[in-house]
């Protein structure tokens, strides 16, 4: 037995919180370690969808601990109003089944707003966030001025460190010609929730502890994905933290042993939301036809995702950065309609054929990707839940990304509903 990691292997949309959601109902305790709402994990359970950006997927299942990490930037009104949603779709949050970490950092409303204002500033250079005042949130937080949860219990400290914080952010609004706020706005805005949060504040890192000693199954919920992370992922079109499988420990205070088995998300195709190089990007009637069968709309933004082939390099390399023991194949079924299938097996830059995504913007916008083709299956996947009945083609196609990838696929999912999902190799190991 061993606990498990769940990430996205691309640009985030993987399926992540489909994928956490079937596996939480064997895992006692369910933990988010980084991003905050700028996720958006779509659950369809018995044709009824749950829209999740803050809370853990294992949530909708009774009887399980749900955890929200150190490394999480929470923002504590859009928690109420997730958990106000959630709850008139009948399910059951309080602090017995859900706790945020106490050393959490908080995004304030000034937060969003520098997060918009500086996205305007950016002009040509827009990152295109989600405008959830994510990065302005994590720049605090190492900046050493962060509000955390743990703040909220003592108001004058939390008065005091407002005073401090606004200093720098009221002078960067002004420069950009923004509206500033005033320390009182957000500081009542607070006060005005504390009584309500507080309760839900909790030591998680203990928590863990004591389940790690009482064997219990904990899974690891990622957010975003490999390529957006801060350090490995297409810098400086990525988001602000690091959403690599080892920032399960240190965004959740554990040690690294106890990780574990590291699931990669893997769509069959390619999608990214927002700006930044997409080598495989298909920006043609064949992008159209993934994003129009796949839905390719984001959760979070409404957004048009930006659709693509598989890049086998980008993944091999998401592979290794994260130290990904297998797949969860996702949304195969959206290509029962294609005749052939590309996968991207190389870049060309400058001539030469490479064999990973350089770090470089410069370079990653000059690569043409090399494409090997696999023949379609051209006929229906979708809803399938035996491996047995597979279309020859599918499992060909399936087995190519295996060996290009070196990573073997432990679970196939068919389509959105929960339990349309083949089971290859257990990740728990049981
Ligand atoms: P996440 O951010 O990684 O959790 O992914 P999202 O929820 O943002 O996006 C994935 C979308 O694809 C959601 O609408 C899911 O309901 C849907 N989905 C997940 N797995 C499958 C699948 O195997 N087939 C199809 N057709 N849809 C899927
Ligand atoms: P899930 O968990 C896809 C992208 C944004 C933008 C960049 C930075 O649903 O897979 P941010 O607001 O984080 O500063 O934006 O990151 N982005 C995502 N793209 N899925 C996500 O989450 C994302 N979260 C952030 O579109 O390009
Ligand atoms: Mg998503």
């Amino acid at each position: 037995m061993r606990n498990v990691a769940v990430i996205g292997s691309q640009w985030g949309d993987e399926g992540k919180g489909k994928i956490v959601d079937w596996l939480s109902s064997r895992a006692d305790v369910v933990v988010r370690f980084q991003g905050g709402h700028n996720a958006g994990h779509t659950l369809v359970i018995d044709g009824v969808e749950y829209k999740l950006s803050l809370m853990p997927s294992g949530i909708v299942r009774p009887g399980k601990m749900s955890l929200i990490g150190n490394g999480v930037v929470v923002d504590p009104f859009a928690f109420f109003r997730e958990m106000e949603i959630l709850q008139e779709k009948g399910v059951e949050i309080m602090p017995d089944n859900l706790r945020i970490a106490e050393n959490a950092n908080l995004i304030l409303p000034v937060h969003q707003a520098v997060d918009k204002a500086l996205e305007a500033a950016r002009g040509k250079g827009l990152i295109g966030t989600t405008g959830r005042g994510i990065g302005p949130t994590y720049e605090d937080k190492v900046a050493r001025r962060g509000i955390r949860l743990c703040d909220l219990a003592y108001p004058e400290y939390l008065r005091e460190k407002l005073e401090r914080l606004m200093i720098h952010h009221n002078a960067l609004l002004k420069g950009l010609g923004a509206d500033v706020f005033t320390i009182e706005d957000l500081y009542d805005g607070l006060m005005g929730i504390a009584d309500r949060l507080l309760p839900f504040k909790g030591v998680v890192w203990k928590i863990l502890d004591g389940a790690i000693s009482d064997k219990k199954k904990i899974l690891f919920e990622g957010a975003q994905g490999t390529m957006l992370d801060v350090d490995h992922g297409t810098y400086p079109y990525v988001t602000s933290s690091n959403t690599v499988a080892a920032q399960a420990a240190t965004g959740s205070g554990i040690g690294a042993g106890s990780v574990g088995y590291v699931l990669g998300i893997t769509k069959a195709y390619t999608t990214r939301v927002g700006a930044g190089p997409f080598p495989t990007e298909q920006d043609n009637p064949t992008g159209e036809l993934l994003g129009q069968r796949g839905r390719e709309f984001g959760t979070v933004t409404g957004r048009k995702r930006r659709c693509g082939w598989f890049d086998a390099v980008q993944v091999r390399q998401a592979s290794a950065i994260s130290g990904i023991g297998g797949f969860a194949l996702t949304k195969l079924d959206i290509l029962d309609a294609f005749d052939e299938i590309r996968i991207c097996v190389a870049y060309e830059l400058n001539g030469k054929q490479i064999d990973y995504l350089p770090s470089s913007p410069v370079e990653q916008a000059a690569l043409t990707p090399v494409y090997e083709t696999l023949p379609g299956w051209t006929s229906e996947t979708s809803g399938m839940r035996s491996w047995d009945a597979f279309p020859q083609n599918a499992v060909r196609y399936i087995r190519r990304i295996e060996e290009l990838t070196g990573v073997r696929v432990a679970l196939v999912s068919t389509s959105p509903e929960r339990d349309d999902t083949i089971l290859i190799e257990d990740p728990f190991g049981e």
